[in-house]
Parts: structure tokens; C-alpha cells; sequence
């Protein structure tokens, strides 16, 4: 799986610079570990069984990437299905069995998708136990009513990984339920970060800083202001620029588009990565595009994954993608469309 002169040209062409220079990537570690990230696996167009409303093709050809690229664990940015079911969990959940087999620990998110009810969590639960942060298990979680197993962090070798749900999740008499927002996550998403555990972090959820496609965003519902909660979504960038999280990983919006974002009051910048469609479901961007967003890579229309690379001195991200698959199986040839990074020490990204 490697770039070749053809693959580059035809990048180019395209207009995707890639920003890295092949002399870092060069360069292997024998403390060189993996991980991998798949974006939304919800499928609409066939909610019977097998599918029961998830991408089992590109879920199947995805794991054996993963697999053959020795990955040791994959994160899921969540709507792992179309319509949340026991059925439809169960059925994203036995479609790991590869991967399971292999060694590769999964941590998945819900997304928007995955909880059209309260029932939801339950059922979540069931199709994935173990999460960090449950009882007996490994990492942490907040110490919030139910929020056990589904906002959780961990850490994985030199890495601390930090998903957070803020979908509905505790019944309260009201129709769809309370969910938890990112400033109820806030005091303990500072006391993970701030723990001195791990070399690097990453913060993931399904929704995003600001879609391209979707407006509404990790902190509000309200499409119509993408600056809603101004204190809570400052208080977030500055918590995570100010431990060092450079990625703010997502998904949602079923496009690759990696950008860089700066909190409603400018005092703070991320780098966003919207990482893609695993389902042959597409968004198109839609205006408007607030002026603090910068977009770095956007790419439409194909089927995508990421893998980190990391060892003691930096983290790199690849995106592969190809065309539009998913109603038969099929073996795609995975081309390599994005590549960033950045040195631990400084900071500084790879280039
Ligand atoms: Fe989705």
C-alpha cells in the first residue's frame, strides 16, 4: 500500500497536495505501533437482515486492512447503524469477529443514528460490553449517571483516547431523554487530559466541531447557530490546545474533510478531521462556512478509513480511500488521499 508516481500524480491533479514529505515518512521505529479509525457504517437502503442497516461489505474490506496493517485496536466515530436495534448492534458487532480474531480491540461511539431512543443504551451495551469505564474493566468514565461505557477514555501504549457521547442517556420523564453535554463532560475530559499517563491524545465524538454538510454540531442541535453555548465551546478548545490534544476527530457528515478551527472567541485553534464514510451514503457541503474554520483536505463521494502510526517521537495519520462500493462484497484498492502528523516534543507537524 504505497503511493506511487501514478497515485501522486493523479493526486495532484486533483489538487491534493499532500503536506508531508516522504523523508519523515521514510522513517520506522521498532516502537512504531497502529490504530485505526473507521468512520459511519450506517446504511439505509437495505435495513434487512443480513444487513439490518450497516455496511457489512465495507465493514468486511475495512477489517482486512486493518488486519494486514497489524492495527492494534479500531475506534468507531459512531452511527454504526441505520436505526438503533438489539438486531442492528448485534450485526455491526459480529461483523468484528476478523478483527476480534486477529488480536484488534474495537471501541466504538454512538452517533445519532445509534440512538433513536432510550433503549438505545441498553442495547449498545449488550452489543459491546466491556467499554472502558465499566465495572471491572479497563480506562474511565464520568461519573454521571449511565454514562459508564459510553463517553469513556483510555490509554493504549503512549496514547490516551477520549470518546465522548452526547447523545440521550438517562430517562428523566421527558420524551427523548437527557443526554450529557460537552460541559457536563468538561471538569472530567480536564482531569484526563491533565493526567500525565500517556504522550499524546485524541478526542473523539460523532458530531463535529462544524460540519460541512451537518450544522448542527458536538455542542448543540441548533442548526441554525453553529456559535450556540459560546463559554462551553471556549472552554473546550482551550481545554484541548492547552494540553497538547492537536486532533478533534469525528464523523457525521459521511465526507473526508480535515480543517482547522478556532473557538467562537479566536483564543483557540484545533485541527478537525471528519474521517470519512464506511457507507455508500454521501453528503454534499452546504453553506454557510463560518469564517473561524479554515479547510485544510476535503474529499467526496468515496469509501474511507484512517490508520495512526505512532511511536515515542511523533503520530502520523493516513486516509485511504476508494470509489463507492458496499451492495456486493468487493476487494477495493485503498489509495492513500490525506497524510498529517506531528512531532510529541514540539508540536511541530510533519512536514
Ligand atoms: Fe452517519
Amino acid at each position: 500500500m504505497q503511493t506511487t508516481r501514478r497515485d501522486f500524480l493523479r493526486l495532484t491533479s486533483l489538487g491534493l497536495i499532500l503536506p508531508l514529505s516522504s523523508q519523515v515518512y521514510c522513517s520506522e521505529s521498532k516502537n512504531e505501533w497502529k490504530f485505526g479509525i473507521i468512520p459511519d457504517t450506517q446504511w439505509g437502503t437495505n435495513m434487512k437482515a443480513p444487513f439490518h442497516g450497516t455496511a457489512l461489505h465495507i465493514i468486511d474490506a475495512i477489517n482486512s486492512e486493518m488486519i494486514r496493517q497489524k492495527v492494534d485496536l479500531v475506534i468507531q466515530v459512531g452511527d454504526l447503524v441505520e436505526h438503533s436495534s438489539a438486531i442492528a448492534f448485534e450485526t455491526r458487532a459480529a461483523r468484528n469477529q476478523s478483527i476480534l480474531d486477529a488480536g484488534i480491540k474495537y471501541y466504538p461511539l454512538r452517533g445519532n443514528h445509534d440512538s433513536f431512543d432510550l433503549e438505545s443504551v441498553a442495547q449498545f451495551k449488550a452489543a459491546f460490553p466491556n467499554l472502558p469505564g465499566t465495572k471491572g474493566n479497563e480506562g474511565n468514565s464520568p461519573k454521571l449517571r449511565n454514562a459508564d461505557g459510553m463517553t469513556y477514555s483510555f490509554t493504549h501504549k503512549n496514547g490516551k483516547f477520549i470518546l465522548l457521547d452526547t447523545f440521550p442517556l438517562v430517562n428523566d420523564g421527558t420524551k427523548n431523554g437527557k443526554a450529557y453535554s460537552i460541559g457536563n463532560y468538561q471538569s472530567w475530559i480536564n482531569s484526563q487530559l491533565s493526567k500525565s499517563d500517556h504522550q499524546f491524545s485524541i478526542v473523539f465524538a460523532h458530531k463535529d466541531l462544524l460540519g460541512q454538510n451537518h450544522k448542527d454540531n458536538v455542542f448543540s442541535d441548533d442548526e441554525k447557530n453553529q456559535n450556540s453555548h459560546p463559554e462551553i465551546q471556549n472552554n473546550f478548545f482551550s481545554s484541548l490546545q492547552e494540553n497538547n490534544v492537536k486532533y478533534f476527530i469525528c464523523g457525521h457528515d459521511h465526507m473526508y474533510h480535515r480543517s482547522r478551527i478556532k473557538s467562537p472567541n479566536g483564543k483557540a485553534e484545533l485541527e478537525q478531521i471528519i474521517c470519512g464514510s464506511a457507507a455508500h451514503k454521501f453528503y454534499l457541503p452546504q453553506p454557510p462556512f463560518l469564517e473561524r474554520e479554515t479547510s485544510i483536505l476535503k474529499e467526496l463521494n468515496r469509501i474511507g478509513f484512517m490508520i495512526a502510526s505512532v511511536n515515542n517521537e511523533r503520530i502520523k495519520l493516513t486516509y485511504y480511500s476508494a470509489p463507492s462500493f458496499g451492495k456486493i462484497p468487493a476487494s477495493p484498492k485503498w489509495e492513500i488521499r490525506d497524510l498529517c502528523g506531528y512531532k510529541f516534543q514540539n508540536m511541530q507537524i510533519l512536514q
